[in-house]
């Protein structure tokens, strides 16, 4: 059994052993979803069902000040017009990165009064027999607005930024040893420059949709979500409702990249249902999530290095603002990378925002560190460039030793390793120093490199561990799966931990109802589940141990001197034990169950805690069009122990997907003037394709972090990280010009 105040220990025995983990099992929900047979939330069916549709708002800020709903009201199937008049009376939702239970990305209340605080805002909801009727009477409503001058424009408006009160609980500035400006000054070679990356969207498959039903004063609510327990907090406030009234289930979801939480569409559908004593189903056509759903924020960052000749540091300053609203609590973190890089004496770090009335922005794939590091890690490549010393070689030389802002020592930090391992398989050495000199007919090749990074989050939750007379088990915890092979994972885990072969463990997730877990989010879902599975199952032994009774050979023994192996619990010192269905069947009971909450993350606080990765690129920019091509990909990861190889390359492989959609087309388009987003529709918002998508190599040192449980790191977010900037790095090798504005399109590439 593994220590009592940990749930990482060397002397967790499934630290160095393991079955079912490390190998590379598919997805369990895989045949379900490619049959067809997985029902995602818009897709259940009621008895009953009515649909709903929304109305956007067309300025960003003012009032209704008319609003006649007479002609939708009396078109065909419609049951009813929900509007600020009539929508029932709720508070302002809490804040979701400030109040754990609950909340959402903008703490505006929903449509409750005439004001307008966004282009897109929704202003009215039909409720109509079909999807169709409901669209199509959106359409006969009549407004007319008040409008109020609104801040539409970042780059206008970036004298008024303001730091933020913290950047998610940390110093929205921080300082490391003297002046560092002063020490840019003097460094004999300077790097200073300007970053900007523009809105992204998060663009899952699946759009956002619900299926809402009350019976009485209990309310189920169907949803695709990454924040199951937050969602039923939420409702549950907003609507008066003791908590367990309410329940969430949401065992598919099509894609989330920290999209998928509580929004507008979701309380207003919940109301819908409540007025019209109907089960409502909502689905947000594409256009709506972008009117109605947050994105990431946009930047401008400026990196200033300042270096001696062997490229150490005596400068390094990372500032900037973001463009957010001043209705949520989000900075986008993009400050996190350079807290953690590189060692330097003087270190300023900063972040301000702008408050602009616009629809929110909010978690996105990786926030913070994906554009922090498309800024740092350009800078750092400018500055090798300058220096002419290797950018792989020039970052082994400012190395930290311990994290460079407070000194904790790292608990795991292999990134040269990572870049050793990655710059050999890649080829790295093949690299031609001097940019623009490899030709191939029309096309300039050139390679780039960049660091990747994501924190290490463990976060509080539950796990029931669910023990059977037949000897099988149930896994039970309210998780997410949004694809990521969480469920199958977790399996693994605990067919290892309970000593049962994969086929005897099943894993429940996705039902509010079960075990309270953490959000799918920050990458951390997979280490905050293996702590409570490992506490749980510690329970569990307990429960079997005096289950056993004293006619057992297990008798008066404790945890400490049993196993769980080949379906039951065993003396350590190999004298004997019983299977789990002898100690049930003695004791007569059809199950044993344990439910335990994971120790909190105490590692967090002693250690300072990442993944790393080093992105390797090839790239080719067509001499004629400046068209940019990625040739071909390797990611090289230091992210812990891999639990499953397969589904960690998808993640991986994944992430470095969208990596190349933020560094050559991703891009929303807000109209200065209107605050509105002009291109909300994936015909104009261009996420790759596959022709877009080189063969892309993942490997991993899996080395094991043993502060964390399983020695694992969280994968979901490190592999866009460091990818713009590989690109950027590659499209300055090819060429020798330098695009420090996000996408690289071909307009950037072309003429002065
Ligand atoms: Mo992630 S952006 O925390 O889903």
């Amino acid at each position: 059994m593994t220590d009592a105040a940990t749930v990482a220990s060397a002397r967790d025995p499934l630290m160095g052993k393991w079955g079912a983990l490390g190998q590379p099992v598919s997805r369990l929900d895989g045949p379900l979803k490619v049959a067809g047979a997985a029902r995602f939330a818009a897709e259940v069916t009621l008895p009953g069902l009515a649909q709903a549709a929304l109305l956007y708002s067309t300025i960003a800020k003012g009032r209704v000040a008319r609003l006649d709903v007479t002609a939708a009201q009396q078109a065909p199937g419609v049951i009813a017009v929900l509007t600020h008049r009539n929508m029932p009376r709720m508070g302002r939702l809490p804040r979701l990165v400030v109040d754990p239970d609950g909340g959402a990305f903008s703490d505006l209340p929903v449509l409750q009064d005439e004001r307008v605080h966004w282009n897109g805002q929704p202003i009215a909801v039909v409720v109509a027999e079909t999807a169709e009727q409901a669209e199509h009477a959106t359409t006969l409503i009549a407004v007319d607005y008040a409008p109020e001058p609104a801040a539409t424009d970042f780059e206008a408006l970036l004298d008024t930024a303001q730091p933020p009160p913290s950047i998610l609980g940390r110093p929205a500035e921080v300082r490391v040893g003297g002046d560092a400006e002063a020490a840019l000054a003097s460094a004999p070679v300077r790097v200073d420059a300007i970053y900007r990356t523009p809105r992204h969207a998060h663009s899952a498959i699946e759009l956002h949709g619900l299926t809402a039903l009350w019976e009485g004063d209990r309310l189920t609510v169907h949803d695709s979500t990454q924040m199951l327990a937050q969602t039923k907090g939420t409702l549950a406030s907003l609507f008066g409702l003791p908590r367990e009234n309410v329940r969430v289930l949401s065992p598919y979801v099509g894609g989330g990249f920290g999209g998928k939480g509580l929004w507008n569409h979701t309380i207003l559908c919940v109301a819908a249902a409540r007025l019209t004593g109907r089960p409502v189903r909502l689905v947000l056509s594409r256009e709506g999530v972008f009117r109605t759903v947050g994105a990431r924020a946009a930047s401008v960052q400026r990196v200033a290095l300042g270096a001696r000749q062997d490229g150490t540091l005596q400068a390094l300053i990372h500032t900037g603002a973001t463009a957010v609203v001043s209705h949520n609590a989000f900075p986008e973190q993009f400050s996190f990378p350079a807290r953690v890089f590189y060692a330097a004496d003087n270190i300023l770090i900063g972040q301000t925002k702008v408050d602009l009335d616009m629809v929110t922005n909010c978690a996105v794939r990786a926030p913070g560190e994906s554009i922090g590091t498309f800024a740092l890690e350009s800078a750092v490549d400018e500055l090798a460039a300058e220096l002419s010393i290797d950018p792989v070689e020039l970052r082994r030389r400012i190395e930290p030793r311990v994290d460079p802002i407070d000194g904790r020592p790292f608990s795991s930090r292999n990134l040269l390793e990572a870049y050793r391992r990655g710059a050999e398989a890649f080829g790295w050495s093949r690299r031609e120093p001097v940019p623009g000199r490899r030709k191939d007919g029309e096309w300039r090749l050139g390679m780039g490199v960049a660091t990747a990074t994501y924190p290490f989050y463990r976060r509080p939750g539950a796990a029931r561990i669910r023990l059977h007379a037949d000897g099988a088990a149930q896994v039970e915890v309210a998780a997410h799966e949004m694809g990521m092979g969480t469920a199958t994972v977790q399996t693994q885990h605990a067919a290892d931990r309970l000593g049962l072969p994969l086929d005897k463990v099943t894993f429940a997730y996705g039902d509010s109802d079960l075990p309270v877990s953490t959000v799918a989010g920050g990458s951390s879902q997979t280490a905050s589940i293996a702590g409570a599975i490992i506490a749980a199952h510690r329970a569990l032994v307990d429960e079997l141990l005096r289950a056993a009774g004293n006619d057992s050979p297990l008798s008066g023994l404790t945890a400490d001197q049993v196993e769980c192996r080949d379906g039951g619990l065993w003396r350590r010192d190999g004298s004997g034990g019983e299977t789990y269905q002898a100690i049930l069947k003695r004791a007569g009971r059809d199950e044993l169950s344990a439910e335990a909450e994971a120790p909190a993350a105490k590692e967090l606080q002693d250690f300072s805690m990442h993944s790393y990765g080093a992105q390797f690129c090839e790239v080719r920019v067509s001499d004629i069009t400046g068209e940019v091509r990625v040739n071909r990909w390797l990611g090289s990861f230091d992210v812990g122990r891999v639990l499953n190889p397969k589904t960690a390359s998808s993640q991986l492989r994944g992430g470095i997907i969208m990596g190349i959609g933020m560094a050559l087309s991703e891009e929303v388009l807000f109209d200065p003037r209107s605050g509105r987003v002009m291109n909300a529709s994936l015909a104009e918002y261009h996420v790759p394709v596959h022709l877009d998508v080189p063969p892309i190599e993942v490997m991993w040192t899996d080395i094991p972090d043993p502060e964390a449980p399983l020695g694992l790191h969280g994968i979901g977010e490190i592999g866009i990280t460091g990818c713009a900037a590989a690109i950027a790095n590659a499209v300055y090798n090819a060429t020798g010009r330098r695009v420090r504005d996000l996408p690289i399109t071909l307009d950037k590439m072309i003429g002065g």
